[in-house]
């Protein structure tokens, strides 16, 4: 399945920035994906981007404080002279109200409910999600008054911020405050809507984060990072892997409330972001070096308490068949090649998939250079996984990745759901792996409720 956003309407609204001029390509985006855009233009961003540019893309009128025509008319006809604004009616049809970019000054009016400007009318007249994605010098950004009103519009009215960028500003600094990618502004979007739909079937609950607590009190087992197989006490075979994805699916693990195990190589201690996760009461992290190791602490900690099992570590095939205890030291006498011989490690997560009871889930993940999708397809049955997360090379020691979740349909097991996700960050894609993998769990619990009170 690829992302889609067919069906969707989305009100944009654009504040006065200089990253206005990529709403443009914003717009024609989301309008390839199948989305309904109507724009609405601050009246200080009508000078920063053309609503003529704007109509022609999104195929309907531009709307400004001072715009004469109705949602109806809006649709790019040159004969149109009409005469009212319909600001409710926005507010009412809009799936989500998306602004990008939002300025300090935007930012500070929505978290005191100032209405000066259509797109404050609408956005305070709205029931749908808001999505806020600032663009501002990296001062502006860090002042603590933005910050105070940022902290607000999240934890008070729920509002989801797309966090800026850093880099090249165009007030020629350098550091935070670029306008999020296009690709992270479109698949937020598309997950809060996603979202919108699960919360329409089931009676999720959600934490101050706007966070779905579809995992409340699950126990996750998670594995990160490239082991490292030993040759002697300083050399060994590894591969590139940051542990990003596993600490990403830890991280939203918790915020949905579940308790996590994180067999991990790498600890990230130093990391100011991920080091405040590490002292999560709710994390036990153990760390390990080589496959062996984090066999054995995968195979200690999944035990019948243990609801799914993620193995984001990337686990090296094979380790040398002896592992010295004394450096190897190079001998001038010898040939100038030398032979290592390697043996063949287990496969920890099919594994764990052998001993799971029916309500246990396995998630694995396959990083494949080529036939990405029926590789994975292959690995989903050959390791009794629940589900498979396939993604391409590139996305090993990256913050992003561009990954397929693929299982067996819920209501048709024969045949398989794979979603196609965009290149994001790494967190991102956690988030839609979880949001899936509790949707899988939720229907093991339904199909085998009778073995739910092994606990009690
Ligand atoms: C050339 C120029 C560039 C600007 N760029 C930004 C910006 O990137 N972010 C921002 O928050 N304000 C920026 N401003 C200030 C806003 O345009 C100003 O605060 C305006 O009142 C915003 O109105 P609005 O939020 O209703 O669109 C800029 C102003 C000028 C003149």
């Amino acid at each position: 399945m690829e992302l889609t956003l067919e069906n969707k309407t989305i009100v944009l609204g654009v504040t006065g920035g200089i990253a206005s001029y990529k709403t443009v390509e914003l717009v024609s985006q989301l309008k390839k994906l199948g989305a309904n855009v109507y724009v609405v233009l601050s009246s200080s961003a009508a000078s920063f981007v053309s609503a003529l540019s704007l109509e022609v893309i999104s195929c309907n009128r531009v709307f400004t404080k001072d715009s004469k025509h109705t949602v109806e008319e809006s649709t790019v006809n040159p004969f149109l002279n009409n005469s009212y604004i319909d600001h409710i009616h926005l507010a009412q049809i809009a799936d989500i109200i998306l602004i990008a970019p939002a300025t300090a000054n935007c930012i500070g009016k929505l978290a005191h409910a100032i209405s000066d400007d259509l797109i404050y009318d609408i956005t305070l007249a709205t029931k749908a999600p808001v999505v806020i994605a600032p663009a501002m010098n990296t001062n502006m950004w860090l002042h603590p008054g933005v910050q105070d009103n940022i902290k607000r519009l999240r934890d008070s009215y729920a509002y989801s911020v797309i966090q800026p960028s850093a880099g090249a500003l165009a007030c020629k600094t350098s550091g935070i405050g670029r306008l999020a990618d296009l690709d992270s502004i479109i698949s937020t979007v598309n997950k809060i809507l996603t979202k919108k739909i699960l919360s329409k079937y089931s009676k999720l609950q959600f934490n101050s984060k706007g966070k779905p607590q579809n995992l409340l009190d699950n126990n996750i087992l998670i594995s990160a990072g490239g082991t490292k197989e030993y040759l002697d006490p300083v050399r060994f075979i590894s591969n590139d892997s940051s542990g990003e994805m596993g600490f990403a699916l830890a991280q939203e693990a918790l915020y949905r409330g579940a308790n996590v195990i994180l067999v991990s190589t790498v600890n990230y201690r130093k990391d100011p972001i991920k080091s405040a996760l590490l002292d999560h009461p709710n994390l036990l992290l153990l760390e390990v070096n080589s496959s062996e190791e984090m066999l054995k602490a995968m195979e200690g900690n999944f035990n019948e308490s243990i609801d799914a099992v993620i193995m984001a570590a990337a686990v090296s095939d094979y380790s040398p068949m002896k592992h010295l205890s004394k450096k190897i030291k190079k001998d001038n006498d010898t040939a100038s090649t030398v032979t290592l011989e390697l043996k063949e490690n287990p496969d920890i997560i099919k594994h764990l998939s052998a001993q799971k009871s029916p309500i246990q889930i396995t998630v694995g993940f396959s990083l494949e250079s080529e036939d990405l999708i029926e590789n994975a397809r292959k690995k989903l049955i050959a390791k009794n996984l629940d589900m498979i997360i396939a993604n391409g090379v590139d996305a090993i020691n990256s913050k992003e990745s561009e990954i397929n979740i693929i299982y067996p349909k819920l209501d048709d097991p024969n045949k398989l759901e794979i979603i196609k996700l965009i290149k994001q960050d790494k967190s991102l894609s956690a988030d839609h792996i979880l949001d899936h993998l509790s949707l899988i769990l939720k229907s093991k619990h339904e199909k085998h409720s009778h073995l739910i009170n092994r606990q009690t």
